[in-house]
């Protein structure tokens, strides 16, 4: 029997309208009466079914294809389901969706979910200024020397970023005064657009992802909350972390690090112009998710009209 091929490098975007489904079957079901064997043949029908409940179901398929070969790997079921087809009927969509704001604002969760439900890689940026910090500050290095710094951020490995260590509190805060550094930030603003432009799409989140790294991406997202509402996440979280806290403090630390990412004089935390504001205080994190997803699927309707 034949399979399709293991290596897969064309990452292809789909997005299928009533009409075109109609088109799109038609031109499967073509293709698959052409399959000579007939056990091939029975997966091929098997398999369409399947991406027909499915695509029904989200909407949104992403598929992965081999130029050259007939063959996309529908990714998100239970099991890996392969199906053949004409890439060339397919529309391509590159979506970036850039989301910024505050700390706790809840912009990281619904980074996370966005990627999930669109099937595109993250990257959460704030990682990659924790990282240059913790590297400084596990050699005993200064925060402020801005050429270490910045050859300290040119090394940054986006995919060797590690949220269990690099998620504490007092990395957040080194995190943070690096930032302010011009030289550190030109380097991993470039290393953030070369991940934005790696695959067929990606959600980013930080505090100037629509601003700078990202001022052409689809979907533009500020996050905020009161200083007051994201500071008791902070709290609640520490506590059933097991922690110990006292809110006041996690409240006056939120104040300080607003004011440093505010007011810095390099890419400073604002939203961008043409930015969707999500103020998520009043708003548990499904209502949120939801509110962003129909603003999304609205721009992608736009852009397909
Ligand atoms: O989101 P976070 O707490 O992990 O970010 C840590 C610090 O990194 C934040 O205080 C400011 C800085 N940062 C930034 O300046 N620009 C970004 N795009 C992301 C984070």
């Amino acid at each position: 029997m034949r399979e399709p091929p293991d290596s897969i490098d064309t990452q292809i975007w789909v997005r299928m309208s009533p009409w075109y489904k109609a088109a799109q079957r038609a031109s499967h079901l073509a293709h698959i009466e052409k399959a000579d064997d007939p056990e091939f043949k029975e997966i091929l029908l098997n398999s369409l079914r399947h991406f027909e409940e499915f695509s029904e179901s989200i909407g949104f398929v992403e598929g992965w294809s081999e130029v050259g070969h007939n063959f996309v790997e529908v990714r998100w079921l239970p099991h890996k389901l392969r199906y053949a087809y004409d890439y060339r009927y397919l529309t391509e969509i590159f979506l970036i969706i850039a989301i910024d704001g505050p700390a706790a604002s809840g912009k990281g969760t619904l980074a996370r979910r966005l990627a999930a439900h669109y099937g595109l890689p993250h990257l959460d940026t704030g990682l990659t200024y924790r990282a240059v910090a913790h590297a400084l500050m596990q050699v005993g290095l200064p925060l402020d020397n801005e050429k270490l710094a910045a050859e300290v951020a040119a090394s940054i490995d986006l995919g060797a970023l590690d949220r269990a260590v690099l998620s504490t509190h007092e990395i957040g805060e080194a995190a943070s005064k690096v930032a302010v550094m011009g030289a550190v930030r030109r380097a991993l603003v470039e290393a953030q657009r070369k991940f934005a432009a790696s695959g067929a799409g990606a959600v980013l989140d930080g505090r100037d992802i629509g601003t700078v790294v990202c001022p052409d991406a689809d979907v533009k997202l500020y996050v905020t909350a009161t200083p007051e509402v994201r500071a008791r996440r902070r709290h609640e979280e520490i506590l059933s972390g097991g922690g110990v806290a006292e809110y006041e403090d996690i409240l006056a630390d939120i104040k300080k690090r607003d004011a440093r990412d505010m007011n810095r004089a390099d890419s400073p935390l604002k939203p961008a112009e043409d930015a969707y504001l999500i103020d998520t205080s009043e708003m548990d994190i499904e209502s949120a998710f939801r509110a962003t997803l129909d603003h999304v699927e609205d721009v992608l309707s736009a852009k397909q009209a």
